[in-house]
């Protein structure tokens, strides 16, 4: 084991969305960072500079470190941890099939970085755990010399690099005090606020801060459903709640709800987790109902609106990745949706202006395409999914000329329903007044969607 722990060098073990970044910030602010990643073709990118994943801003920063020497890509972990004052874990925790967090990658990762850890390092969990595992991680480590922090990430995909350079706040929860402010010194500013705490209190405000997000989510989605049986305009809702200091106008957008590689996990995890110590965490299972609920409300608009049968339909769905500025497809609320919508007998044709690989094994009946105006062409019904400026930026008179219908279902009310009307269409989205309606929709269908509030069908 090499000579003294150096704080200086900072090893990173798992070069995805949360690692890389991380990674990246801190040899940006001048620390020597070694990513350690299993996966040889993102090791290879990462030594070449380039980000094997869609963020913004990350290639260039990328490149920069690389180039400077501030970052390498390694394989080995024994390479990775010489020297390293500190060892940031960020490998996977994907869930189980029973909602738990499944810490093989972090068991893994921790038990090789150990085996090789400079005297007095500190092993910093990024990875986001069940309440506990920090301390428990420290109990298997069977070397008195290395400490164990939990140091939560809050970085937000598509803008993840402004997280890590202007971070809200910097959390660090550890028994020892000397090790937690080492941890805390990494990330951010002398104005950045710093919350130094005992681990378990720093995992569950990791797993807090996602559950209360979803849940407010998943809260203004429910209002969203109110709206439409009374009349009201969710957004205006939003707004004058959102006025409210205590209650902030962030995270109450109504539309398809939240997907991703954290909210859906990290909620289940929670609820799961809380069930282990006994305790029924009612409000999160309640979200979770709501969050599934929002995709089967848009399918039925679909549904609804074009008669009531999507047999020989056929549907262009505008976005896939969860939300817009990624790739990522991970709980991305689209395969939900068109998953539910060929069920049903639709041929559904989907774009995405960066996800559309990540894409393709999770959608094999669906014709993927890359022009949006290709996607709509002699389409019965357009859904838009994820809110890219892309789809806002359409063209909608020539994407009504192009389409065989009339319909354009807005899952994210991101779109202008009164020039989709202008131009003859009819426009529902979430929590609002349909738009060119009656002209449009023949029969029962148009009065059940007229009165927004389409019958259930999907199970
Ligand atoms: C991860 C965690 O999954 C999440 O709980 C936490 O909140 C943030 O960090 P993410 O970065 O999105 O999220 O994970 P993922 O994209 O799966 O990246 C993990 C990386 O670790 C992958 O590149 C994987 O190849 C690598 N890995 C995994 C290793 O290098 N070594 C291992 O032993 C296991
Ligand atoms: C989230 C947390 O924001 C971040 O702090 C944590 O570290 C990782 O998980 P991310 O998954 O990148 O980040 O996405 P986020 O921007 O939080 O959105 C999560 C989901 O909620 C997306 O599917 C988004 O479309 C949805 N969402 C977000 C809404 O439906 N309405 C909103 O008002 C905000």
């Amino acid at each position: 084991m090499a000579g003294e722990a150096d704080d200086g060098v900072v090893c990173v073990i798992g070069a995805g969305y949360v690692g890389l970044v991380t990674a990246a910030g801190l040899a940006e602010r001048g620390r020597e960072v070694r990513v350690v990643e299993v996966d040889p073709e993102r090791r290879a990118a990462v030594s070449a500079g380039r980000a094997p994943i869609h963020e913004p801003g990350l290639d260039q920063v990328l490149s920069a470190v690389v180039g400077a020497g501030r970052l390498r890509a390694v394989e080995s972990m024994g390479e990775g941890v010489a020297g390293a004052g500190i060892v940031i874990v960020a490998v996977g925790t994907p869930p189980t099939a029973d909602g738990e967090a499944d810490l093989t990658q972090v068991h893994a990762a921790v038990d090789a970085a150990v085996e090789h850890a400079t005297p007095r390092a500190v092993v910093a969990i990024k990875s986001t755990v069940p309440p506990g595992t920090t301390r428990s991680l420290a109990r298997r480590c069977r070397r008195e010399d290395l400490a164990f922090v939990m140091f939560p990430e809050f970085l937000r995909e598509g803008s993840a690099l402004e997280d890590i350079r202007n971070p809200s706040r910097v959390v660090v929860g550890g028994d020892d005090p000397a090790a937690v402010g080492r941890v805390a010194a990494l990330l951010g500013d002398p104005d950045t606020p710093r919350l130094l705490c005992d681990s378990v209190s720093a995992e569950l405000i990791k797993y807090g801060s996602n559950a209360f997000l979803a849940t407010k989510i998943s809260f203004i989605n429910e209002m969203a459903q109110l709206c439409e049986l009374t009349g009201a305009d969710v957004e205006t809702v939003a707004d004058g709640m959102g006025l409210d200091p205590r209650i902030g106008r962030s995270f109450l957008s109504a539309g398809l709800g939240w997907g991703g590689s954290c909210f859906p996990k990290d909620v289940r995890a929670l609820e799961t987790s809380a069930g282990y110590h006994g305790q029924s965490f009612w409000l999160l299972k309640a979200a979770i109902e709501v969050n599934s609920q929002q995709r089967r409300r848009f399918t039925a608009k679909l549904l609804h609106g074009l008669g009531g049968s999507l047999e020989g339909r056929r549907i262009a769905i505008l976005g896939l990745a969860f939300k817009p500025f990624t790739d990522d497809m991970r709980q991305a609320p689209a395969v939900d949706v068109i998953h539910q919508l060929e069920d049903l007998g639709a041929e559904v044709v989907a774009t995405d202006p960066v996800a559309l690989e990540p894409a393709r094994p999770l959608l094999p009946r669906t014709t993927l395409v890359g022009d949006p105006y290709a996607a709509v062409t002699d389409a019965d019904a357009v859904g838009l999914v994820t809110e890219w400026p892309d789809y806002r930026d359409l063209d909608w008179g020539r994407v009504l000329g192009l389409m065989r219908g009339r319909l354009v279902v807005d899952g994210r009310n991101c779109l202008d329903g009164a020039s989709i009307a202008g131009h003859g269409g009819a426009y529902l989205s979430v929590g609002r007044r349909p738009r060119g309606l009656p002209r449009v929709l023949p029969g029962a269908a148009g009065e059940a969607v007229a009165a927004g509030v389409p019958p259930l069908p999907l199970g």
